[in-house]
């Protein structure tokens, strides 16, 4: 299983924030925010991963994150031109896939959940075709949104419809098949011009091979998508992170967990930060 991250886009809803920055990099709270959907990969065991961004702000990644080794992953990087869209990510990646399943996640989604890496690694295992994940909001207008019938099977999946059918959200993680980049090939843009997602998805529930797993009330996926949802995701971690005293996606303390590193590459990563993130992986170190 590999890991593909979308986190290129023109950002234009954060406008002025993501003039100079992309979004995926902007702080919520300690961190950036790609370190939510990349940990969350790692948590479920994964260590190949691509991050597909734009020519710009590739180098600014790159400085975050490196190629992985330090994390005992591994990190490749690809430039998507224009943002033609997120379904565009699978003809962009083919090589790095190499007919490999793939579990995608968008750069801006952030999850948080007692048991969420183990639901995904059941659905990577029990993968036939392509898994969404679902998630009920009051909001259903904003997203990809799904039509389950009274099994729970997928009856209909519409993106960002006027009138939703359901409040059931699909989320930005999917996991698909060896078979993704050939039906990506097949995909037409759409009015607005993008290759789309949920029109990938479609393909995948024409075939009758697509599956939604309802993530429950347990579970939070953050919104970041307005100044003031950014606001509320920081503000979320905090409150639980204070609260607790462990930090949600730190990708050092996750790699450690994960057994991708050793304890002495845990404090050497510790060494590299003067402050409480430090004192934290620190911390860390000592605990187990
Ligand atoms: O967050 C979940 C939702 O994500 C799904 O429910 C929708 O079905 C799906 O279309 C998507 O909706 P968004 O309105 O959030 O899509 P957006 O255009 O904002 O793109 C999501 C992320 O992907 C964003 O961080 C930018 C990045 N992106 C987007 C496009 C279109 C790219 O990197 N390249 C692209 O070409």
């Amino acid at each position: 299983m590999k890991g593909l991250i979308l986190a290129g886009g023109a950002g234009t809803r954060l406008h002025p924030l993501t003039r100079a920055i992309t979004k995926q990099l902007l702080p919520v709270y300690d961190k950036p925010m790609i370190y939510y959907p990349l940990s969350l990969l790692m948590l479920t065991g994964i260590q190949d991963h691509l991050i597909i961004t734009t020519q710009e702000d590739l180098p600014n990644f790159q400085r975050v994150l490196g190629d992985g080794s330090q994390l005992g992953i591994s990190i490749t990087y690809h430039v998507q031109d224009n943002p033609n869209g997120i379904a565009d990510a699978f003809l962009l990646a083919e090589s790095f896939l190499d007919q490999s399943p793939v579990t995608f996640i968008l750069g801006d989604n952030i999850f948080y959940g007692h048991g969420l890496p183990s639901t995904i690694k059941l659905a990577q295992t029990n993968n036939r075709g392509a898994t969404l994940f679902g998630h009920y909001v009051q909001d259903p207008e904003r997203y990809g949104v799904a039509t389950c019938d009274t099994q729970g099977n997928v009856v209909c999946l519409e993106e960002k419809p006027s009138n939703p059918r359901s409040n059931l959200a699909v989320t930005g993680l999917y996991i698909y098949d060896k078979h993704v980049c050939e039906m990506a090939k097949q995909l037409t843009p759409s009015d607005r011009g993008e290759l789309e997602i949920t029109d990938l998805n479609k393909c995948y529930l024409e075939r009758q091979c697509l599956n939604l797993e309802v993530l429950g009330r347990g579970t939070a996926w953050l919104d970041t998508g307005t100044h003031e949802s950014l606001s509320e995701a920081s503000k979320f971690i905090e409150v639980i992170e204070n609260r607790q005293g462990l930090k949600i996606a730190c990708l050092e303390e996750v790699a450690y967990r994960q057994g991708f590193i050793s304890k002495k590459d845990l404090l050497h990563l510790a060494s590299s930060f003067k402050n409480d993130y430090g004192t934290y992986l620190n911390l860390i170190a000592d605990e187990l």
